[in-house]
């Protein structure tokens, strides 16, 4: 089997998080002390996929700048004799080969998602958000990628949502019998963004999937719809709905996940990975004690 290439869509507005991403991506967004989309692009090339196309827009350029050298940058480090930030600044250039392609105007995901269609070529993908954050001690795609090559069918990520929280999510209709051994299930439907009482169960699509190559086929012909944009729900739907296909398979996720697009979820993300790290925690988590006491 080809290796598997990874698109990382990041060309959304970002609305929620304006004024800061009013000329800054939200992907670039730091949190502690990387952008957002360098942890999704680690977590592609620890589950052993080294080519990444990132789905550019508007005032993207930053994304791009991330992931080149910055000669002076180093020589200056060099000189210093500052190995650890040399490692540090160097690292986000040598993870992959990583390729970018525009999206001239921000018409949804399935759109983006369609911009990848050359660069992918006629193999399956992997597709993640580059603003959903999965903890690096969760092995969520490598799962999805064992499903994809059992099945063949489209695999998407589902995540158990609070009923208040469902609307914003593509929502899934599962027939709860699991396909195979793994801790995957078969999606009979799926809706983007239902209300809650509208929703068929609690289960919401989150941002992996690893497609197969025909998506683009069902892309191509996917009309705009939630909020006018062609959404990649859309088209997973008419794979669902297929009954000579191989289907769309999920697999629920328990793990970690940080929203970063979302500002409550972005500044738990900081914290929680924070607490957790040696440079920063130990003197973190006493201080969050007090501070949480004075609440
Ligand atoms: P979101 O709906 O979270 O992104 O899209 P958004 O529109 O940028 O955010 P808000 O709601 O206005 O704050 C999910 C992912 O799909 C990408 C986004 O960059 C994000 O990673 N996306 C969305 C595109 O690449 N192109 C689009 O046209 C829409």
């Amino acid at each position: 089997m080809k290796k598997m290439k990874a698109v990382i869509p990041a060309a959304g507005l970002g609305t929620r998080f304006l004024p800061a991403t009013k000329a800054m991506p939200k992907e670039m967004l730091p949190v502690v002390d990387k952008p957002a989309i360098q942890y999704v692009v680690e977590e592609a090339v620890s589950a052993g996929i080294d080519d990444i196309l990132v789905i550019i827009g508007r005032n993207k350029n930053a994304i791009s700048d991330h992931f080149d050298s910055v000669p002076e940058l180093e020589v200056r480090l060099r000189q210093k004799g500052d190995k650890g930030r040399l490692e540090r600044v160097t690292k986000s250039s040598d993870l992959a080969d990583i390729h970018f392609v525009r999206q001239g105007e921000p018409k949804g995901l399935g759109h983006a998602v369609l911009r990848a269609r050359t660069h992918v070529g006629d193999s399956s993908f992997a597709v993640l958000l580059g603003d959903d954050l999965i903890d690096e001690r969760d092995s969520l795609l490598i799962e999805m990628i064992a499903a994809h090559e059992r099945t063949g069918a489209a695999v998407v990520a589902l995540m158990e949502v609070d009923a208040e929280h469902i609307h914003m999510y593509g929502v899934a209709a599962v027939d709860g019998v699991h396909v195979d051994d793994g801790d995957s299930v078969k999606v009979t439907a799926l809706v983007e963004k239902p209300n809650a009482e509208d929703a068929p169960s609690n289960l919401a699509v989150i941002g992996r999937y690893v497609l197969p190559q025909h998506i683009f086929e069902v892309l191509e012909r996917t009309q705009p719809g939630k909020g006018g944009e062609i959404q990649l729900t859309d088209a997973l739907q008419e794979l669902a709905a297929d009954p000579d296909g191989p289907g769309v398979v999920g697999v629920v996720f328990r793990g970690r996940r940080y929203d970063t697009g979302d500002r409550a979820d972005y500044i738990k993300a900081i914290v929680q990975l924070a607490v957790d790290r040696d440079d920063l925690g130990p003197d973190l988590r006493p201080w969050l004690k007090d501070f949480a006491a004075g609440l």
